[in-house]
């Protein structure tokens, strides 16, 4: 009989955005027709440098990576201000790290504090290694931290709390304030989450000089565009870093991902227009949904925004099914923790998928209405 561990028996499986190929087959669409707005990668596509040196480098698969990053940390560490002996690199994603910091620092029934609705993926990584999540509160009518309820949730046997900035999915900031608070009142990590820090404009470097226990997570899987490439990144003080070079698998970044990750920190020009074609897009888009009375949406800082849609008389799973039929794919928000069953979660597109978007939108809801 197959018996697996008890944590796994119990685990329930991370419901991921859902894929174009997926949705192509499953609903007879022509995949190059579909628009994905539902897992906050980078619209424009990846930089064109980065698919000219993959081009150039396949010939390289046959060989094992690199174990010794050197060149690319030195790359991560400058985009990011930061010294070499500070990065830490992932080969499948932000979520390697993750799983890194949870393999470091975790021994059986130690906590992690998480506020919630937030980024899934932590709660799912965790308590795989026996951890015990334990929830704090983001407030999503005026989308901030409780910082309160975050503190409050401190004890001896907390080993991690993440506190994520823009927050996923409800993109609101965290203060600095805030932050500084949550650092100095543990001496557990404080897993700051910087996978959108890009499109806020703001970011939290500055204070790892001064608190050793803080790790700022990172990834390519946004406004740079790599999220098939499967390349994350922490920053953290080098004992931190350490530690956690001993649990890394070590030939985790595959090769083609090292060459269009070097690649894209070169192409700046990149860089800076994808973060601002997607900020302006972002506005675009805020400004539209805001205009329909029976949608509530937030502000966000990041490339999505988070809409209740009660309003409508769908719940989110009827209105991203309806949206799928025609070839647009958002983020049912129903599986995230402190959400009910009435919320969506849209990445930024294009300023034509955005338009097509809301095109659409307006009918289904339309239909709705006149129908009732
Ligand atoms: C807040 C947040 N952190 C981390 C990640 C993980 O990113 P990746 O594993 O693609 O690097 C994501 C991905 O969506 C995210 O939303």
């Amino acid at each position: 009989m197959i018996n697996p561990s008890k944590v796994v028996k119990k685990l329930d499986p991370y419901v991921p955005g859902r894929s174009i190929e997926e949705i192509a087959s499953n609903y007879g669409l022509d995949s190059k027709k579909i628009i994905k707005l539902g897992s906050n990668e980078n619209p424009f596509g990846p930089s064109p440098s980065a698919v000219e040196a993959l081009k150039k480098n396949l010939q390289q698969i046959s060989q094992y990576p690199e174990s010794n990053l050197n060149n690319l940390i030195k790359d991560v560490a400058s985009y990011s201000g930061v010294s070499p002996s500070n990065v830490i690199l992932g080969g499948d994603g932000a979520d390697e790290i993750l799983d890194v910091l949870g393999k470091t620092f975790i021994e059986p029934g130690d906590e992690f504090i998480v506020p919630i609705p937030g980024y899934m993926y932590y709660e799912y990584t965790l308590t795989i290694q026996g951890a015990v999540p334990v929830y704090a509160n983001w407030d999503v009518p005026s989308n901030t931290l409780d910082v309160n309820s975050v503190i409050k949730a401190i004890n001896p046997k907390t080993k991690l709390i993440f506190l994520c900035t823009p927050n996923n999915p409800t993109g609101g900031l965290i203060s600095r304030e805030d932050i500084i608070n949550v650092l100095e009142s543990t001496n557990a990590v404080v897993v700051v989450d910087e996978a959108y820090y890009e499109f806020s404009g703001v970011n939290n470097i500055d204070l790892l000089n001064e608190y050793k226990n803080l790790f700022i997570l990172r990834t390519f899987s946004k406004v740079l565009g790599l999220a098939g490439m499967r390349i994350g990144y922490g920053l953290s003080n080098p004992e931190i870093i350490k530690y956690m070079y001993r649990v890394k698998p070590v030939f985790s970044l595959t090769k083609l991902s090292e060459v269009a990750a070097t690649a894209t920190l070169h192409d700046k020009d990149y860089i800076k227009k994808s973060t601002e074609l997607i900020v302006e897009s972002r506005e675009f888009l805020f400004k539209s949904l805001s205009k329909f009375k029976n949608l509530k949406v937030y502000e966000s800082k990041a490339n999505y925004i988070l809409v209740d849609v009660r309003e409508t008389r769908f719940t989110a799973q009827e209105l991203s099914e309806r949206l799928i039929q025609k070839g647009i794919i958002v983020r049912d928000c129903t599986s995230f923790k402190g959400l009910d069953e009435y919320w969506i979660r849209v990445s930024v597109g294009t300023l034509d998928e955005d338009i097509e978007f809301i095109k659409i939108l307006k009918e289904i809801i339309f239909m709705k209405i006149k129908k009732s």
